[in-house]
């Protein structure tokens, strides 16, 4: 007796092996996030990222020049704004020469053919750090949207080939496009966070923008009111097709590890390109672990990588973009 099917002979050698891969990883799979701050020769580490920096323009400038040799197509522009700019509306998000609409003419000077993604969104903006406009103890949902779409239309005024709607209100994707649409920018594309849960990862991004919610009456100090319930599966699709039909042109999944299964509802329910993005916590868990010496940092940081384009990610957004395509 033998055994009829032996599926190790597929496996017998990295050659072998290689031949048989289902999922391959390149760097055109990339989304780098980019955090930049005001200054020159500035590159402040963040506490909870360890080698992951906030960078003023001069050093922004640099990064990109050094992503784009390493065949990273795509960054997405993240600003940490200075206290005395935040206010409860986001104005400052508005200023056409603010640290943003300068961040993507930095890079799209240094380097023109990256795509540049901008984060849209209030909380670095607010002084509540809400992705809300706040009035009378709740998140007020269309005056946030107005707001929203102004910002992108800044972004895309400045240069930014793709605006990313981080915030998860309601309609914010129709505003933008019809702002867009109305102004002439047809071309800008619009990435929306689509199915954003309300989660406990995103703890290290808040320290590098310093964009954590703070106490204010009546308003919980998380974000549940927006983002979404980590229980739900069948609202992931909901979301997501709602903000197709207002037009979004790629949709997200975030965060990435613990949502695979939602990644894989979402490409078998959708025709447009999906992004994951594979968040500061995630990110934070490696870096930890690893210093430890109890996990072997690439070797988990390849495996996480390959499972989220596995369940179905077209395009990740990761704080591991450099390290991983170093490594390819
Ligand atoms: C905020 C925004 C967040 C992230 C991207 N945009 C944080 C939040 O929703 O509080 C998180 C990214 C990360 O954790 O890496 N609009």
């Amino acid at each position: 007796m033998y055994p009829l099917r032996r599926n190790r002979r597929l496996r017998t050698s990295e050659s072998m092996r290689s031949l048989v891969r289902e999922t391959i990883i390149s760097p055109n799979d990339f989304i780098v996030p980019l955090f930049v701050v005001e200054g020159t020769g500035v590159r402040e580490e963040i506490a909870s990222m360890p080698n992951y920096y906030r960078l003023s323009l001069d050093l922004l400038k640099k990064e990109v020049k050094e992503l784009w040799e390493l065949g990273l197509k795509s960054v997405l522009l993240f600003v940490k704004v200075d206290d005395k700019l935040k206010d409860n509306s986001g104005k400052e998000a508005l200023n056409a020469n603010g640290l943003m609409q300068r961040a993507i003419k930095t890079v799209k000077d240094a380097v023109p053919n990256m795509v540049v993604m901008t984060d849209v969104a209030l909380d670095p903006f607010s002084i509540y750090g809400h992705d809300g406009i706040i009035s009378e103890g709740k998140i007020i949902n269309d005056d946030t949207n107005a707001v929203l779409a102004e910002m992108a239309l800044s972004h895309a005024k400045a240069g930014a080939d793709v605006v990313a709607p981080s915030d998860m209100m309601d309609g914010r994707i129709f505003e933008i496009r019809t702002l867009l649409e109305d102004e002439g920018f047809c071309d800008t594309a619009i990435m929306s966070y689509s199915a954003k849960y309300a989660s406990a990862f995103y703890g290290p991004f808040r320290d590098a923008l310093d964009s954590a919610p703070v106490d204010v009456k009546d308003i919980p100090k998380d974000k549940k009111t927006y983002q979404m319930d980590y229980g739900n599966r069948d609202e992931a699709i909901k979301e997501t097709l709602m903000d197709i039909d207002e037009g979004a042109d790629i949709v997200m999944v975030k965060p990435g590890l613990c949502y695979l299964d939602i990644v894989r509802d979402i490409k078998e329910a959708v025709n447009v390109p999906v992004a994951v993005y594979q968040v500061s916590g995630e990110y934070a868990m490696i870096k930890a672990a690893s210093e430890r010496g109890w996990l072997d940092h690439n070797a988990v940081m390849m495996e996480q990588v390959n499972a989220i384009k596995r369940a179905g990610a077209t395009m990740i957004a990761s704080y591991f973009a450099k390290d991983v395509v170093k490594l390819l």
